[in-house]
């Protein structure tokens, strides 16, 4: 299905609540990662190697630390959760670790209302934020470019393909941008 034909006519974003993510939510957040990890990676990884990056990167071990230390978010759509995000200090950047919407509630704004209230974090720390994602994946690239991150830098991840990093200045308290900050 296209992103276009994903978007309902006269969709908006407010009915879409963003909040931080507590422990009851965690099966809803795992379901996220299952729902959207083989429609986004199947044409770039094997499946095997889907289900092991499921396994390592999604199991309740591996979603806890963030929900416990408040840095991951949920967007719910009448009471359902269909997004979620999570960050955390890189360096002296936040990154962006996850920004994951379920196929069937893709292009009607949720990912970008995560986005945003993730941005809102950075401008208030006042690190640059910062995003990766494995190089193939075009909507993440499309996604991040139309939300004004460039990119910095690719990490090779051995046989895989690389990581791509991109970034975005954060505004200054005077308004202005400040200078791109690399992590290499
Ligand atoms: C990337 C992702 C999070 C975007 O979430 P979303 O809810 O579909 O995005 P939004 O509807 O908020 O899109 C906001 C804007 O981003 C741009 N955009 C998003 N997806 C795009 C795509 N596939 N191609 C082109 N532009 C895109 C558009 O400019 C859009 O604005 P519009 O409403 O005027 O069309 C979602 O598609 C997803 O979960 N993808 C799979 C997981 C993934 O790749 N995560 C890594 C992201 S860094």
């Amino acid at each position: 299905m296209s992103r276009a034909e994903r978007k309902p006519a006269g969709s908006s974003t407010a009915d879409v609540v963003v909040r931080q993510a507590n422990g009851n939510d965690l099966a809803a957040v795992e379901e996220v990662g299952r729902q959207t990890w083989p429609a986004t990676y199947s044409s770039i990884f094997e499946e095997g190697l889907v289900a092991l990056f499921l396994e390592k990167k999604w199991s309740a071990q591996a979603l806890t630390p963030s929900i416990r230390s408040g840095r991951t978010l949920v967007a719910e759509v009448a009471g359902r959760i269909v997004g979620m995000a999570s960050y955390g200090p890189h360096d002296s950047v936040l990154a962006l670790w996850k920004l994951y919407v379920i196929p069937e509630a893709q292009g009607r704004g949720v990912g970008g209302r995560l986005l945003r209230e993730v941005m809102s974090h950075a401008v208030s720390l006042g690190r640059e934020l910062h995003i990766s994602f494995t190089d193939g994946n075009a909507s993440a690239y499309e996604f991040a470019r139309s939300h004004g991150f460039t990119i910095l830098s690719r990490e090779p991840q051995g046989e895989m393909p690389d990581l791509i990093w991109m970034a975005r200045p954060t505004p200054g308290e005077d308004g202005c941008t400040q200078a791109a900050v690399t992590d290499g």
